[in-house]
C-alpha cells in the first residue's frame, strides 16, 4: 500500500501550539506520514513531517538503493553528526585531512535534507552545494559508490529497496530528554521555533515535532537490532566508552581493527572539542547567517544529562511520567532495555 499523507490543520490545542510557534514563510505547514498507508504502531499516530516533504516522498521511496550503501539514521539530535563522522572515517581508511577538506553534508549527505523548508542555495547552479540544496534526494541518487547517507526517517520510510539491498544501517539513538533539549536549541537556532522549551516539550511528547513520535522512530530500527545490516548505538554508550563503540562499528563494517595509534587519533578527531572547530563537521556556514546571539553553535554541549540544567521541574515530571507511560507499554524486552539504557527505574 502507498505511504498516505495528510496534511495538519490544526483544530487541537497541540496542533495549533505546532502552528502558531513553529510556521513560517520557509516551513508553512506540516503533514502527518502513514507509511503503507498505516498509523505507527506504538502510538497508533502518522509521523509528523514539514509540509514540504509531500514533494520528495515519492522521490526517497524510489530512490534506488544499493548493497554498498552505508545508513547512519536516527531521530534529530541523537548524535548523528558524531555517528556520521565515525563511520565515515573507518570506511575511508581513517583519512581525516580527507574528511575535513569536504563538508559533511556533501560528502555524507541528508537525503531528505531538501524537504524540511524552503530554503535554498543561490549562486552556481552546477556547484555541488547548489545540487544539494534543491534536491538532496537527486544529489544522493547521483553519487558514485560506496554513498554515504544521513536520514531522521523511520525505517519504514526508507527507500523501497533498503529492504531487498540490505545496505548497511548504523542507528543511534538518544536519551529523550537530552534529545528534547538539544532539538529545542536546534529548531530555535536553525529552523524558525518561535516558542519556549515548555512548549517544545509539549510538542514532542505529544509526538508533534518532525520525525516524531520519538518511540516509534527509535523503535522502527530497535526492532530490527538483530538483522545482520543493522547496528544500534546509543549516544551514551559513545560518550562513555567511545574506542569499544568503534571497535563494534568496525567489525559490522568489515573493516580491520586500528591499532593503538589508530584508535587513538581517530577519538580524538572525534572528540567534541575537535569537532566543535572542524568546519567541514561543525555547520558553522550555516549557523553564522542565522545566530542571534554569540554563544549559538551547533556543537552546543555535547554532555549527557544536560537537561538537567535546563528544564523546569515540572517538565521533567512531564517527561518521567510519558517515560514510565511508554516503556509500560513495550514488551519485556525492549522494557528491559529501554529501562537500562534510560537508567529509569520508576517502574
Ligand atoms: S542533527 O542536526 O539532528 O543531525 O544533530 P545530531 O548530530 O544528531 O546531534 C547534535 C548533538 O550531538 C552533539 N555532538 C556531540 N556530542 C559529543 N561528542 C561529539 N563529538 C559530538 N558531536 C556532536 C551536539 O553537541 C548536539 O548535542 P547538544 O546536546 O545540543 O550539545
Amino acid at each position: 500500500m502507498a505511504t498516505r499523507i495528510e496534511a495538519v490543520v490544526g483544530g487541537t490545542v497541540v496542533e495549533d501550539l505546532l502552528l502558531k510557534v513553529f510556521t513560517h514563510d520557509l516551513r508553512p505547514g506540516y503533514v502527518r506520514v502513514y507509511p503503507q498507508g498505516k498509523t505507527a504502531k506504538f502510538s497508533g499516530k502518522g509521523y509528523l513531517m514539514p509540509v514540504g516533504y509531500a514533494a520528495f516522498a515519492a522521490s526517497i521511496q524510489e530512490l534506488e538503493s544499493r548493497p554498498d550503501d552505508v545508513w547512519v539514521a536516527s531521530f534529530p539530535k541523537c548524535g548523528t553528526t558524531w555517528t556520521q563522522e565515525m563511520v565515515w572515517c573507518i570506511c575511508n581508511d581513517l583519512n581525516f585531512e580527507h574528511a575535513k577538506s569536504i563538508a559533511i553534508r556533501l560528502r555524507f549527505p541528508f537525503v531528505e535534507n531538501s524537504s524540511l523548508s524552503n530554503s535554498r542555495e543561490l549562486g552556481d547552479e552546477n556547484s555541488p552545494v547548489y545540487k544539494y540544496s534543491w534536491d538532496s534526494v537527486k544529489y544522493t541518487s547521483d553519487l558514485p559508490s560506496p554513498r554515504f547517507i544521513k536520514t531522521h526517517l523511520p525505517l519504514n520510510l526508507l527507500p523501497d529497496q533498503v529492504k531487498s539491498k540490505k545496505p548497511k544501517i548504523v542507528c543511534v539513538a538518544r536519551n529523550p530528554k537530552d534529545t528534547c533539549v538539544s532539538y529545542y536549541h536546534h529548531c530555535i537556532l536553525l529552523e524558525g521555533y518561535k516558542g519556549t522549551l515548555s512548549e517544545f516539550v509539549t510538542l514532542f511528547l505529544e509526538d508533534t515535532v518532525a520525525y516524531g513520535p520519538y518511540w516509534d522512530n527509535v523503535l522502527s530500527y530497535w526492532e530490527h537490532k538483530d538483522d545482520s545490516n543493522i547496528l544500534f548505538l546509543t549516544y551514551e554508550e559513545m560518550k562513555k566508552d567511545l574506542p569499544s563503540v568503534i571497535f563494534k562499528v568496525c567489525k559490522f563494517m568489515n573493516k580491520k581493527l586500528p591499532s593503538d595509534e589508530e584508535l587513538k587519533a581517530l577519538c580524538d578527531h572525534l572528540s567534541f572539542d575537535s569537532m566543535k572547530t572542524n568546519d567541514a563537521v561543525n555547520y558553522e556556514h550555516y549557523v553564522e547567517k542565522r545566530r542571534t546571539f554569540p554563544d549559538q553553535h551547533f556543537m552546543r554541549k555535547g554532555k549527557t544529562n544536560s537537561w538537567k540544567e535546563e528544564m523546569s521541574a515540572e517538565d521533567v515530571k512531564r517527561f518521567d511520567d510519558w517515560i514510565e507511560n511508554s516503556l509500560k507499554k513495550l514488551d519485556a524486552e525492549a522494557r528491559e532495555f529501554f529501562q537500562n539504557w534510560l537508567n529509569y527505574d520508576r517502574m
